[in-house]
């Protein structure tokens, strides 16, 4: 019995409670960087990140979203998740 149960939650319904813990980068720029980088990654209040790899290595993309720069604040993304969100954005083109 208590299987079961386990696959059941397993499934199906893990997707809008847990968000901040294992949101992809596609969803977590839409929460957080959308409002000032733009729905295309055109740039807006920020600049546009699209081909931004052309410009900064994934670690400096790293430090940008980890501790901000200029008007950009810190800490928009969860530790656990920073890795993935850098990799995303360098590779935007
Ligand atoms: C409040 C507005 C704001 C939000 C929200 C925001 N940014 Fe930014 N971002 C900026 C600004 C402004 C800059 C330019 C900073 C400067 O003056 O150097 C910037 C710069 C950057 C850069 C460096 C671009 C370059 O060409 O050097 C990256 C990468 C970046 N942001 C990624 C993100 C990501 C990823 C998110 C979401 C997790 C995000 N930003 C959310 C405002 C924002």
């Amino acid at each position: 019995m208590p299987k079961i149960l386990l696959r059941k939650k397993e499934g199906g319904e893990k997707t809008e409670e847990t968000e901040s813990a294992s949101a992809s980068p596609e969803d977590i720029y839409k929460q957080n960087c959308i409002s000032c980088h733009g729905d295309a990654y055109q740039g807006g209040v920020g600049p546009a990140l699209k081909g931004v790899g052309d410009r900064l290595s994934v670690d400096e993309v790293k430090d940008v979203i980890t501790n901000g720069r200029g008007a950009m604040p810190p800490g928009l993304v969860e530790e656990q998740n920073v890795d993935a969100m850098a990799e995303y954005i360098h590779g935007l083109k």
